[in-house]
Formats: C-alpha cells, sequence, structure tokens
C-alpha cells in the first residue's frame, strides 16, 4: 500500500461507526505558546491539557495524522527505521474508551483494513513496578484476539511506560504518563541479524534489535501524573494516546522493513541515486541520511523557518548541513542547487495533504544555506591545507568551533596519508554531546524533580550562591554537585580549606544583596558553542545538549551578574526569594567543600 493509502484508510476506520471518532486537523511542526519544546514530537503534545481533563471542544474520541520532528534520534537515521520527520497517526480517548476497545480495535485496522499477517503480529505489556500493577489485562486482551503466549512479551518502564520524558523517574512533576502496550511486526527470523544475535546467546524477542522486528503501534494508557516525593497520581480520566508511524505501518504492507523503500521515500532515493551516480545497496546509510534530512528540512523551511544559530534554525541549519556532508561524499562535489529536485519530489509526495508556501521559498532557503556551508568549506579546507598533522584534537577543534565535519577532515587527513583516531575525537565529543534522550532535547527537561515553589527558589538561589562563592573566593569555584530539597540546597565545590565566618558572612551578604535588588531572571536558548563564547558558567562533569539554555540574572545576557548553563526552572525576580542563610558548612574530601543554604530562617533538615 502507499502511504497516502494507509493514512486514508486510518482515519476512515476511527471516523466511521461504531467507533465514531472526530478527526482533528494536526497541530503545526512548531507549537506557538509552548516554550518547554521545540518541535511538536508527538501527537499527543497538543492534546495534553485535554489528557488531564480539560473538555476539548470535539468531543472525546479524537483522530489525526501529526507531522512530527525528533531530533533525538538524528544520530540514529541511515538504519532502514530511524527518521527525523515522521507522520504520527493517533486515536484519541480523552476519558472515554479504555484498553478492551482500543487494543481490539487496532488489531482490526491492522489485520483487515491493512491485511496484515497476523502470526506476524506480536506484542508487548508493561511487566509492572511497585506503583503500577502488572498489565495483564491487555495480556488477557491479546490472548482473546488470537496472539499466543509466545508473541506476548512483557517488559518494564525503560520499554513500556510512556511520557515525553522517559520514565517515572525521569518524569518532573506535573507530567503525565502512563504503561503501554506495543506492537511489533515479525519480518522473519533470516532477516537482519537474527542468527547473529542467537550466536551470541541473546535469545531474539520483540525489542531485540537484530533487526527483525519492527514497532509498528503503541496505545499508551495515559492513566498518571507526578506528583511530589516521586509518587504517581491517577489522572481524573483514564486516556488513550495511540501512536503509529506512518512510515512503518506502510513498510509492513509492503512487507519490507525498510521505510526507505516505501512510496513515501522511494522517489527520493532514486534521485539521490540518480544524482550521485550510485546506488543504494553499497550506501545505504548515506542515501538514508539525504532523504531523511531533506524532508525534514522541506517541512521546517515550508514554515518559513531559516537556517540560524538558534533554535529551530539551528536545527534546519543541521538538518541541511549534514545532508551536504552526505552528498558530497557520494558525490565528490557540492553545488548549491544539489537538492532542488529532491525538494520537489517532497512537495510532490506532499501535495495537499501538508506543505503549504511555494516550493520556491523552500528552495531559496535552502540554497542559500548550500551556499553558506560551501564557504565554511573552502575555510575550513584552508586552514586544514596549511597543518602537516590531522589528529583527533584539530578534528575536534574544527567541528567544535565552526561546525567543519568530522567525515571531511577524516577524508582530508587520510589524503595525507594519517589516520585520525576516531576513538579519541569520540571520547572529546561525548564529553560535550547531547545528552537528553528526549525529543526536544534539554528544553524540555528542566532537571530539577520537584517543582515546588522551594525547590524553584532554592535553584535561583544556588545560582547566586555559586556567583558570590566566586566572588568572595575566586574563580577556581565551580560547582561540583548540588542537590536540592524544598528544606534547603546542598553545594559542593573545591576550594582548599573550610570558609572562615568572614567569608561565609560575605558570600551571604552577597546572595541577600542580589535577592534585594529585585533582578529579573531571565533565559535564552542557544547552540552550545555560542552559549560557551557568552562565558556562562556550566559544569564541567555534565553533558550539554547541542542546543543549551542559559539562565542569566539581570536585564541583559552581557552583564548579567550571573550566567549559568540550566535547565531551569527558576523565579523570575530575585526578590522571591526573601532571604537566603548559610546554614553548614563541611568538609567532605581533600579540597571539596560542601555548603547548605535555607530560605527564610526556616528549620533546617539536611
Ligand atoms: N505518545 C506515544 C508516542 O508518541 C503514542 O502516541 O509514541
Amino acid at each position: 500500500m502507499t502511504g497516502k493509502e494507509v493514512r486514508e484508510k486510518f482515519l476512515k476506520f476511527f471516523k466511521g461507526a461504531p467507533r465514531s471518532h472526530v478527526e482533528i486537523s494536526p497541530a503545526p511542526l512548531v507549537l506557538e505558546n509552548d516554550p518547554t519544546t521545540l518541535f511538536t514530537s508527538s501527537g499527543m503534545q497538543p492534546l495534553v491539557l485535554f489528557l488531564m481533563g480539560e473538555s476539548h471542544p470535539n468531543g472525546k474520541r479524537l483522530v489525526d495524522s501529526q507531522p512530527s520532528l525528533r531530533t533525538t534520534d538524528i544520530d540514529e537515521v541511515g538504519d532502514n527505521r530511524h527518521l527525523t520527520f515522521l507522520e504520527m497517526l493517533g486515536n484519541w480517548s480523552l476519558g472515554d474508551y479504555f484498553k478492551k476497545e482500543q487494543l481490539p480495535w487496532f488489531y482490526e485496522f491492522l489485520t483487515k483494513e491493512l491485511e496484515l499477517d497476523k502470526e506476524k503480529i506480536w506484542v508487548s505489556v508493561f511487566e509492572g513496578n511497585e506503583q503500577v500493577p502488572r498489565d495483564e489485562e491487555s495480556a488477557e486482551i491479546w490472548r482473546s484476539l488470537g496472539i499466543t503466549e509466545e508473541r506476548i512479551h512483557y517488559y518494564g518502564v525503560e520499554k513500556n511506560w510512556w511520557s515525553r520524558s522517559g520514565t517515572p523517574e525521569q518524569m518532573p512533576v506535573g507530567e503525565i504518563g502512563g504503561p503501554d502496550s506495543e506492537v511489533f511486526y515479525d519480518f522473519g527470523k533470516e532477516l537482519g541479524l537474527h542468527d547473529v544475535f542467537l550466536d551470541r546467546g541473546n535469545p531474539c524477542h520483540p525489542n531485540c534489535e537484530c533487526g527483525r522486528f519492527l514497532e509498528i503501534g503503541n496505545s499508551v494508557f495515559m492513566q498518571y501524573k507526578k506528583v511530589g516525593d516521586g509518587k504517581l497520581e491517577e489522572l481524573p480520566q483514564r486516556n488513550v494516546d495511540f501512536g503509529g508511524g506512518l512510515e512503518r505501518l506502510t513498510a509492513a504492507t509492503i512487507n519490507n522493513p525498510d521505510v526507505f523503500a516505501t512510496d513515501l521515500f522511494k522517489g527520493l532515493i532514486e534521485l539521490v541515486g540518480k544524482n550521485t551516480h550510485k546506488d543504494y545497496d553499497s550506501n545505504m546509510s548515506d542515501f538514508r541520511v539525504i532523504a531523511d534530512h531533506v524532508r525534514a528540512a522541506v517541512f521546517l523551511a515550508d514554515l518559513g523557518i531559516t537556517p540560524s544559530n538558534k533554535e529551530h534554525g539551528y536545527v534546519l541549519r543541521r538538518l541541511i548541513r549534514r545532508a551536504c556532508v552526505k552528498l558530497r561524499q557520494l558525490k565528490g562535489n557540492l553545488n548549491n542547487n544539489d537538492f532542488s529536485d529532491l525538494v520537489g519530489e517532497t512537495y510532490k509526495i506532499f501535495s495537499g495533504v501538508y506543505l503549504n508556501s511555494g516550493v520556491k521559498n523552500t528552495l531559496t532557503i535552502i540554497e542559500e544555506e548550500v551556499d553558506k556551508f560551501i564557504k565554511t568549506l573552502d575555510r575550513g579546507l584552508k586552514e586544514l591545507g596549511k597543518l602537516e598533522q590531522i589528529d583527533a584534537r584539530v578534528a575536534f577543534n574544527l567541528y567544535q568551533s565552526y561546525g567543519f565535519p568530522l567525515e571531511i577532515t577524516k577524508e582530508l587527513a587520510e589524503e595525507k596519508g594519517q589516520k585520525l583516531d576516531l576513538e579519541k575525537f569520540k571520547k572529546e565529543f561525548d564529553k560535550h554531546k547531547d545528552l537528553s534522550r528526549t525529543t526536544s532535547a534539554g528544553v524540555f527537561k528542566g532537571g530539577l524533580a520537584d517543582h515546588s515553589p522551594e525547590v524553584v527558589k532554592l535553584h535561583t538561589a544556588t545560582h547566586l550562591l555559586l556567583t558570590s562563592l566566586r566572588e568572595v573566593l575566586g574563580e577556581h569555584v565551580v560547582q561540583k554537585g548540588q542537590n536540592i530539597t524544598k528544606e534547603r540546597s546542598r553545594f559542593d565545590f573545591p576550594n582548599p580549606e573550610k570558609l572562615t565566618d568572614d567569608q561565609l558572612q560575605k558570600v551571604e551578604n552577597f546572595i541577600n544583596g542580589i535577592i534585594n535588588k529585585d533582578l529579573p531572571i531571565k533565559f535564552e536558548v542557544m547552540p552550545k558553542d555560542q552559549a560557551l563564547a557568552t562565558g556562562a558558567i556550566h559544569a564541567f562533569n555534565e553533558k550539554y545538549t547541542d542546543t543549551v539554555k542559559i539562565y542569566y540574572v539581570g536585564e541583559e545576557l552581557d552583564d548579567a551578574i550571573s550566567r549559568e548553563f540550566c535547565g531551569g526552572p527558576h523565579v523570575t525576580h530575585t526578590g522571591e526569594i526573601g532571604s537566603v542563610k548559610i546554614k553548614k558548612q563541611e568538609k567532605i574530601g581533600s579540597g571539596i567543600i560542601r555548603l547548605y543554604i535555607i530560605l527564610n530562617n526556616s528549620e533546617f533538615i539536611s
């Protein structure tokens, strides 16, 4: 089947009686009024409020197809299943039907509408933990539908729990989530590396990475909200949030686990072959990256986003430049109009469904960026040309300072008969690399486990503490450890000796001085390199995403009294903190001092 057919069948199936869902239009790929995330990355994101209990103008049963962008998986693109831009088919029960309708309906859709082979359908359910029971109800429903015991698997929170921020433990207070039941399609033992995996003594199962199975749909039973103390509380209503990737469902209908073999990508892959005179089978990963990234870039440029060093524009820049690197490798050179026919083809594939602006605007945006990149390449190549020896450090510095691609440095080193130590590069890279596994990268993950007013105030106070310590003791003070509870903030930093009473008093006065000025706390989101250049403080033992948030205290970032890499949240003005007291000091190891601060003379509990 074609992607279009699958999309249409899905919408029609859920709209039809007795399911009677109302189709809602997809939300924009960039959500307005949602500062927590850069892109719409799942169907549930625009519906969060309704999952939490607000009533939706279109009722309790909704169906949609939501274009989504996930930068989390960008390094995975190149295999046969991961994408940055994808379309999520979704059906929604907002406090209406639940498991016993959802699972049979989806099964009926797969087997009757898409005519998938029943015997190839495997499922997973939540195995349970201290707070949420084992999902025997779903397992029982699957059994009643004829799924044999061998094809029903139980997994824990890592696999069968869904929230925007991961496992229950990773969810910040206020976030919603729930156990889920996934469906996998079995493409056959002979596929992928199944035997190799078996040889290594790993029995194959649906979440095994051998390539035999592909997840094609996920029914989330969105039922819980995270409250304080790590607990989960039942939401006022039980919801179903179903999401299935259109590309993967279409791949299942052609019995090929390669989403790039579907009609949604076929034209793009063929064009890459035509333009580079290379064949797909020997260059699969590069072909796929180009096709995926151009498609995603078209969707962003179509919204009027232009490449830049900030937020959405930065992601667009990264997509275009990665596609450039791959194309240049295949083709041997790069021209600004190299992507023109791929852009045209993307418009053709989605004509009448999503893309709004003209292909002409999008082409201009992409061509201009390719031009800029060609110039960066020329500059970097010149720099490299001057060097006798190209090693991992040079490669990393070029990458870090100019975004100069490793692949190209490697190529040049090889031309000089030198070999880059990729392990060493990776080590440097990992030190700085994307950590966040959530879609919107660090922007969504605040980092604080508890967003209570006390914790938020103490969080800001801790930034002021660090600034004050650096002011009083010197710039050797960096954050070595931090832990905040409602009662106090605990902060570790290097200093040869404990602070004298006089120093402690000075630090405390300095903090309260800033609080009394009632300065604003603001943040900016920017690419990491640019953020580093502002001199903002960051913890050296932490890894950061490519795009980071800097919180600063004062009117302007440039002359702020405190600037730190941080996910937030913070108070909006220092005055809200009231006052701070340093309550206790310890020396916890050679050269490490620990301080405890509390708010407004509150009771101290360490
Ligand atoms: N929220 C789930 C997902 O994005 C199902 O829609 O996978």
